[in-house]
């Protein structure tokens, strides 16, 4: 009983990755995910439609950014390359996959 609850686990795990690649290929992220990623963002980085809670605390705006600096940006945070104590938190704990959702949604809003 247990192993065919392990092997479904498997098989629901191994299609989920299968899925995301394919629409990895179609898309470099998916903004759906991407959008509720970001929740956390929100505090800093006042994204439109959302109240800033540090009104004037001087962070960059990172709405409607292009894809491939968000994704290096943060990538750039996340190795050390990029020096900055509370940038390299967040971005420590983001896979790549977390990356190129949360870019896929930052990237597709307004300026
Ligand atoms: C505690 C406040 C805080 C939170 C929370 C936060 N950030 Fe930041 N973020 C900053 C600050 C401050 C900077 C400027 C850092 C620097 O000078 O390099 C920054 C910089 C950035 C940059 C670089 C922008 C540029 O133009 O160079 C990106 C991209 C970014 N953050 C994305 C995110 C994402 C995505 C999240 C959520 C997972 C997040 N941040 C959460 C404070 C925050």
């Amino acid at each position: 009983m247990i192993r065919s609850l392990v092997l479904l686990a498997v098989l629901v795990l191994t299609a989920g990755i299968t899925g995301s690649a394919a629409a990895a290929t179609a898309h470099p992220g998916d903004p759906a995910v991407g959008r509720i990623m970001v929740y956390t963002c929100h505090g800093c980085h006042g994204i439109p439609g959302y109240r800033n809670a540090y009104p004037n605390y001087p962070v960059p705006k990172i709405a409607g950014q292009h894809y491939q600096y968000l994704v290096t940006a943060l990538n750039e945070y996340r190795s050390g390359d990029r020096a900055h104590p509370t940038m390299r938190t967040q971005a420590e704990s983001l896979s790549e996959a977390d990356i190129a959702n949360i870019a896929a949604y930052l990237s597709s809003l307004k300026k």
